[in-house]
């Protein structure tokens, strides 16, 4: 694991979006694993600003995202296809038959995991993979668990992330209580991992993360066995540990 100390959210922000700027130019029809939540949302501003500028071309980009709320459609503004409709494809010159999200909509879980993993062998290993971390140590939706999933399945929210994602709801009441997530295997199968992680409410979890015992009872653990994995984490993120 490669760690990238930052000052702040901004500078986290700027870092994330230019290694994988670099991606892109380097190799044009990458295929881009793509995060949701609060922290990419600053490196997706910059992807914009810097196809704006004529220095970066989506056009041959394929994207592939680590999950979706069960039960929500695009359509939804809480979904994660929108999310990343209304942050990033709506704004570049992406080929939207080329982005792919699990498809919330589909009620039969073995279904919905069945066809999204289809689709990932299809487009194969995401050359550069972004992820954010959760509060409970979740990177997708792969929460604290047993074992680790190897590939596309249906979880059950824990309570942690549930309160923590409840901000972008109206009420408790309408966070989906499942959702549909790349499984760990599919993530470390990965060429590279960029995991982004800003925030002293972040710093214990992080910690565990990086120098705690790798389980599946902090599933973002798993990433220290990556032998291409770079944190970018802000001095708050870092703040429990010495580096
Ligand atoms: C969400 C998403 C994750 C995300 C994480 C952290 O629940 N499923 O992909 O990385 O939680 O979110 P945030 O960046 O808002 O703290």
């Amino acid at each position: 694991m490669q760690i990238c100390k930052v000052k702040n959210y901004q500078e986290l922000s700027r870092k994330a979006a230019n290694l994988i700027a670099a991606q892109v130019i380097l190799k044009p029809d990458s295929v881009l694993g793509l995060a949701t939540g609060s922290s990419p949302v600053g490196t997706y501003e910059h992807l914009v600003a810097m196809y704006e500028n004529g220095d970066l071309d989506f056009s041959q980009v394929t994207t592939v995202n680590l999950d979706e709320y069960k039960g929500l459609a695009g359509s939804d503004e809480q979904s994660y296809r929108y999310f990343m409709n209304t942050h990033l494809f709506h704004k570049v010159n992406i080929d939207h038959a080329h982005t792919y999200v699990p498809d919330g909509t589909e009620p039969d879980a073995e279904k919905a995991c069945q066809a999204y993993n289809e689709l990932l062998h299809k487009v194969g290993p995401a050359d550069i993979q972004l992820l954010g971390l959760g509060h409970d140590g979740h990177i997708g939706f792969n929460e604290p668990s047993d074992h680790f999933e190897d590939e596309t399945h249906c979880i059950d929210l824990t309570e942690t992330t549930i309160q923590a994602n409840k901000r972008f709801f109206e009420s408790e009441e309408d966070v989906p209580k499942q959702a549909y997530t790349m499984g760990i295997g599919t993530i470390m199968r990965c060429k590279k991992l960029l995991v982004i992680v800003s925030g002293k409410d972040k710093a214990q979890i992080l910690k565990q993360v990086v120098q705690g015992p790798v389980t599946p009872e902090v599933p973002g653990s798993i990433l220290q066995f990556h032998p291409n994995c770079t944190i970018i984490a802000d001095e708050d993120a870092l703040s429990e540990m010495t580096i």
